[in-house]
């Protein structure tokens, strides 16, 4: 998960702290691209950020056993482009596949975590498509006659389509060495839209539609950032769930038991603070919803 960049467009708000360390209503915004892992059943993470803000993650996140996954750190120096991910965790990547999610990418979908689920080990690059109204300022995709993906460019000038590539991509092992061989753009940054570009060439990318039903979010404006708040509360309020919380969706995927649920929303070592906030509440009003489900489900299941 790539977390660093200046976040210039959030300034003066974010002079003294990372943006993905602002809170999306009532969480950090970094906890909606965890969660959204954690729904693919992705529990190796690694966070970077730039050297200044990396001990505040740490800080935050910890090793991220309370969520039944393993975090590690890594910092980025300068701000140069998404595809150095692939440079400074080639170590933590190994031999497996990967995935890469944005730190400011909020995505929520009925349905979504199964589909992330699927394209865990793919051959090549899976990438997702989504349709905006101002593709110009994301990676967007041109298509063909029969919609078949013919390029990807990254934030022209005239959008060749409304289909933009949002921040969540999965990639086979080869994506370390398709970024050690790309070269830096005008702005001087190793674009993701170049490594895209070179799967396409390939054969090789898989670009998948989200359901016109996703949420997504990009979170770089101050507008955006209102808009995600709002749209979080508003959700929340209406289902009385928490939407993008780790606990639940780890114990959602089976990283973590029901009993360490209950202890991350009410233990007095570290939960105390969530039952202050209503946060602890919500995350045991979580089981009753579960219970609720399997209720339902026996339902079905019956003659
Ligand atoms: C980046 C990528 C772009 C992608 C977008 C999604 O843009 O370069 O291809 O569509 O994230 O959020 P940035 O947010 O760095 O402007």
């Amino acid at each position: 998960m790539l977390a660093g960049g200046r976040a210039t467009r959030l300034s003066p708000a974010s002079r003294a702290t990372s943006k993905q360390l602002m809170h999306v209503y009532d969480k950090p915004l970094v906890y909606y691209p965890i969660t959204t892992l954690i729904h693919a059943r992705i529990h190796e993470i690694l966070i970077i950020s730039t050297p200044d803000q990396l001990p505040l993650f740490e800080h935050l996140l910890g090793d991220g056993s309370q969520w039944g996954c393993r975090f590690e750190y890594a910092a980025q120096p300068e701000p140069n482009g998404i595809a150095a991910a692939f440079l400074i965790g080639a170590e933590f990547i190994g031999d497996d596949d990967v995935a890469l999610i944005l730190g400011d990418n909020i995505f929520y979908g009925s349905g979504l975590g199964e589909q992330l689920q699927a394209y865990t080990s793919p051959v090549g690059a899976v990438v997702f498509g989504l349709w905006v109204p101002d593709p110009e300022r994301y990676g967007v995709l041109e298509l063909g006659p029969g919609g078949e993906v013919v390029a990807i460019h990254e934030k022209p000038l005239v959008a060749p389509s409304n289909y933009m590539i949002p921040g969540l991509y999965f990639y086979d092992n080869s994506v370390v060495e398709v970024a050690r061989n790309i070269t830096p753009s005008a702005r001087g940054e190793l674009e993701i839209s170049e490594v895209n570009s070179h799967y396409l060439r390939e054969g090789k990318l898989d670009v998948s539609r989200l359901p016109f039903s996703t949420e997504w979010f990009d979170v770089g404006t101050f507008d955006a950032l209102l808009d995600a708040q709002n749209w979080v509360g508003g959700q929340q309020h209406r289902k009385g769930l928490l939407i993008g919380a780790p606990e639940t969706a780890a114990h959602r995927e089976g990283f973590i038991s029901t009993e360490q649920l209950q202890l991350l929303a009410a233990a007095p070592d570290q939960g105390e603070d969530l039952m202050k906030s209503g946060y602890g509440e919500q995350l045991l009003r979580f089981l009753e919803f579960e219970a609720g489900e399997r209720f339902v489900a026996e339902e079905d299941a019956s003659p």
